[in-house]
């Protein structure tokens, strides 16, 4: 075969791979609120919302973050607390942290318009290399391959490419995708790739291969190897805290502190905490006086890097006492103003909804 009949012949089989993906998609394709209405602002939310939370997480949070915030303008006018309090509980507090900053400087920078541009999205926090590929990709129609875990194990099973290097894996799928991708809508291409990684080639478990359009041409199906791609990543060891929360009472008022401006969980607020974990005594031990002291039991809560052990106890006091630091805060202010981490919520749910 000559040059130009091969490249003839590659490009047929593109067309064919990505007709095939787009036809599997419009027969499949799960409906999610950001799809049908897929504003540069609403794929933006969405894919910071989506980077460590599943889909069905998401749309209860989606709903109701545009549902304060419906422009970027509102977003930007919006206090860091107002926004860090509507994602309670979705996890990576810097997510919302930069999304707020990052609309404070779509209005002061790109006249409240999120950008297309590749360098002026890399240019706003908490916009990365995937981020700006999949708002340009799904928000612009642009040529870009979004490159995710779903993208990874979709592409390295087809080929068999068992790269151990995350980064140079991440090249591999993305050229082998731009390939493909000839005249359909990216906007479409890329989702297509991201339903069929979640809905068929599967992270866990047995893929459902006969569901697949391309069980013909998958490499891994074809010899049975599917569980062998991607190459399974090592487990990292997490390191291990342990800490006693104290929940001070008194009337109707708790205490409550705020965390470091920097760190994990930062600027969000807590119940205060002492180090490891302390005896029922030890914990009513201070400049107070206890009209009750309850265990609330333990708990764990783990990160992405790290697990803390818990150890909880609600103590009455009979008014509150003055440390540097603290909040005495009504019991309905805690479930309205004030974003506790979902580590607590053990402890929160016990105070607010005793039995
Ligand atoms: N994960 C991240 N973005 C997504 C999208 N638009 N559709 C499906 N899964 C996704």
């Amino acid at each position: 075969m000559k040059a130009h009949q091969k490249a003839h012949w590659g490009y047929n089989l593109a067309m064919m791979f990505e007709q095939k993906l787009i036809t599997w998609y419009e027969q499949n394709r799960r409906h999610m609120p950001w799809r049908e209405d897929p504003l540069p602002y609403h794929v933006y939310l969405s894919e910071i919302m989506l980077q460590q939370t599943q889909v069905d997480t998401v749309r209860a949070y989606y709903a109701r973050f545009l549902k304060a915030f419906p422009t970027i303008k509102d977003l930007a006018n919006a206090s860091e607390d107002q926004v860090l309090k509507l994602w309670e509980g979705l996890g990576y507090y810097s997510r919302g942290r930069n999304l707020h900053k990052a609309a404070e400087d779509i209005v002061a920078r790109f006249g409240a318009e999120v950008p297309s541009n590749k360098d002026d999205l890399l240019s706003l926090p908490g916009i990365g290399t995937y981020t700006a590929r999949a708002i340009r990709a799904i928000g612009f129609h642009q040529k870009e391959i979004a490159v995710d875990g779903n993208l990874i194990r979709v592409y390295s099973r087809l080929t068999e490419d068992g790269e151990s290097n995350l980064e140079t894996m991440k090249d591999h799928c993305e050229s082998y995708f731009l390939k493909q991708l000839q005249k359909e809508d990216p906007s479409a291409f890329n989702q297509a790739l991201m339903d069929l990684g979640e809905m068929v080639c599967l992270p866990k478990g047995d893929p459902l291969c006969s569901a697949c359009p391309f069980n013909a041409i998958c490499q891994a199906h074809q010899k049975g190897n599917t569980a062998s791609f991607p190459t399974p990543k090592k487990a990292k060891e997490k390191r291990e805290e342990s800490w006693t929360v104290l929940i001070f009472v008194a009337g109707d008022k708790v205490a409550i502190e705020q965390r470091p401006s920097t760190g994990l969980l930062a600027s969000l607020y807590q119940f205060p905490l002492q180090e490891g974990i302390r005896s029922q005594e030890e914990a009513q031990k201070g400049k107070f006086a206890v009209q009750s002291c309850v265990d609330l039991g333990k708990t764990a809560h783990t990160f992405s890097h790290l697990i803390w052990h818990l150890q909880g106890y609600q103590i009455e006091i009979e008014k509150p006492f003055k440390e540097p630091g603290l909040l005495w805060v009504k019991k309905s202010d805690l479930k309205k103003r004030y974003s506790i981490p979902s580590a607590f919520a053990f402890y929160k749910k016990k105070l607010l909804e005793p039995r």
